[in-house]
């Protein structure tokens, strides 16, 4: 009878061989590293058929790092739209721009935004962010230690964004909850009431930049123009959407890891604070090592993917956790080595990389730098354990830390 079941569940033109009738969620969870309990795939096929892959639905699985980047520079084959997503949540036709738009539209969207996140753009933003980071950790410095993710990881994206949309900083404490709730309330109402509330939110700030203009990522993004006509109203939603959810989760799972893995290594603590000019390697390595983001494509037209035969409207998911920690790219790839200089893709490949992968460097940069310059002998605190989630991000819930003043 199981057998029936689980026979229905799998459509005709996967090869039984291929189906791992798993939850994916639930194998990445076992054990007190996600990075290395998903990295077991590594030594099983590199596609796979899971039978729960996200949230109960079940879809193509990639395994490798060639396979995963491949499927993200294929456009053609592997098809990023996904139509509907954020349009029931907020109740307006709208799409995350540009991420669920596939070439060529794609490009004059990322075209309008890219002069405002290049190095030389963000350098304007150095000194918010520095602010914002030694701010949050004044509240706390003279305690001898933070439950970071609640005081630092998750308050600290929010301070970059707001400052970089021109918003007032007073607003951190309702976007931290509205985050909190399109992320984990388990009440889908709560989430999509959350989501609606955010973009009510930045509707009205849109508004105001029609009449105060002055912003120029802001000016760009309500008045740019798209291969000769104006930005239009919805295209422009997708927008200050996409900045809000595309820098909160991903650049607090990646601080958050980091931080575990320099709380529990003492000696790179101080070799950086030594020598800060390695910290900018050290941030590289830690992207590699905690590629945080899972993500996933519906395959566009029916394909062979090497060897594998794929229907339209397949569903393809690309853990970069995996990609990132494969041993044919990357030998050892579970020790952490800030000599390594990793060509990873924690930030994507192909016409989708992320838009913000320097402001993302940056911020981290800023952290570490901060954090090791006023504390010493950073540790999770004694008795303490860390908790994460997995999912789409790997993510650190809680990371009790102690440590001395520098
Ligand atoms: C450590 C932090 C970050 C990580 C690991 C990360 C990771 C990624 C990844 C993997 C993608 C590609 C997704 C795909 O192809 O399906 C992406 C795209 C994107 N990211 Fe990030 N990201 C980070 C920070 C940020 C920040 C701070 C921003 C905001 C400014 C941002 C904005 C975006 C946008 C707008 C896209 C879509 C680009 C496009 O479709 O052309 N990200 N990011």
């Amino acid at each position: 009878m199981a057998e029936t079941t689980f026979a229905a569940a799998v459509p005709p033109h996967v090869s039984p061989a291929l189906v791992w009738e798993a939850s994916l969620d639930a194998f990445t969870a076992e054990g007190d590293d996600p990075f290395v309990a998903i990295s077991r795939l590594h030594d099983g096929p590199p596609i796979r058929w899971v039978t729960d892959v996200a949230y109960g639905r079940s879809g193509w699985l990639l395994t490798r790092y060639d396979l995963i980047s491949q499927a993200m520079i294929d456009y053609e084959d592997f098809s990023a739209e996904r139509p509907g997503m954020i349009a029931d949540l907020v109740g307006e036709n709208v799409r995350l721009n540009p991420i669920e738009i596939d070439p060529p539209a794609h490009h004059g969207n990322r075209r309008l935004l890219n002069p405002h996140f290049t190095p030389k753009a963000l350098q304007a933003l150095e000194g918010a962010v520095r602010a914002g980071c030694a701010a949050l950790v004044d509240a706390f410095a003279e305690k001898g230690g933070c439950e970071f993710i609640s005081q630092f990881a998750v308050p600290f994206p929010s301070y970059v964004f707001l400052d970089l949309m021109d918003m007032p900083r007073d607003l951190v404490d309702r976007f931290i909850g509205w985050e909190d709730a399109i992320m984990r309330a388990p009440d889908p109402r709560d989430r999509m009431n959350a989501a609606r509330e955010v973009y009510a939110y930045l509707k009205r700030h849109r508004e105001r930049q029609l009449d105060e203009p002055g912003n120029p990522l802001l000016d760009a993004m309500v008045h740019g123009e798209i291969d000769g006509e104006r930005i239009s109203y919805l295209a422009s939603m997708g927008m200050f959407y996409v900045l809000y959810v595309g820098g909160l989760d991903t650049v607090y799972s990646t601080l958050g890891w980091t931080m575990r893995h320099l709380a529990t290594h003492p000696e790179l603590q101080q070799a950086l604070r030594d020598d800060p000019a390695l910290i900018a390697p050290a941030v590289e390595e830690f992207c590699r090592a905690f590629s945080v983001v899972t993500t996933h494509r519906q395959v566009a037209r029916d394909t062979v993917f090497h060897g594998v035969a794929m229907r339209a409207g397949d569903e393809i998911h690309l853990p970069l956790s995996l990609a990132d920690r494969d041993p044919a790219i990357f030998p050892d790839p579970h020790r952490i080595d800030i000599t390594r200089r990793p060509r990873h893709i924690a930030f994507g490949t192909g016409p989708h990389n992320c838009l913000g992968i320097h402001l993302a460097k940056r911020e981290l940069r800023i952290v570490i730098e901060a954090f090791l310059a006023r504390f010493r002998d950073i540790r999770i605190a004694p008795g303490e354990t860390y908790r994460y989630h997995t999912g789409r991000t790997f993510g650190v819930e809680y990371l009790p830390l102690v440590w001395e003043r520098a």
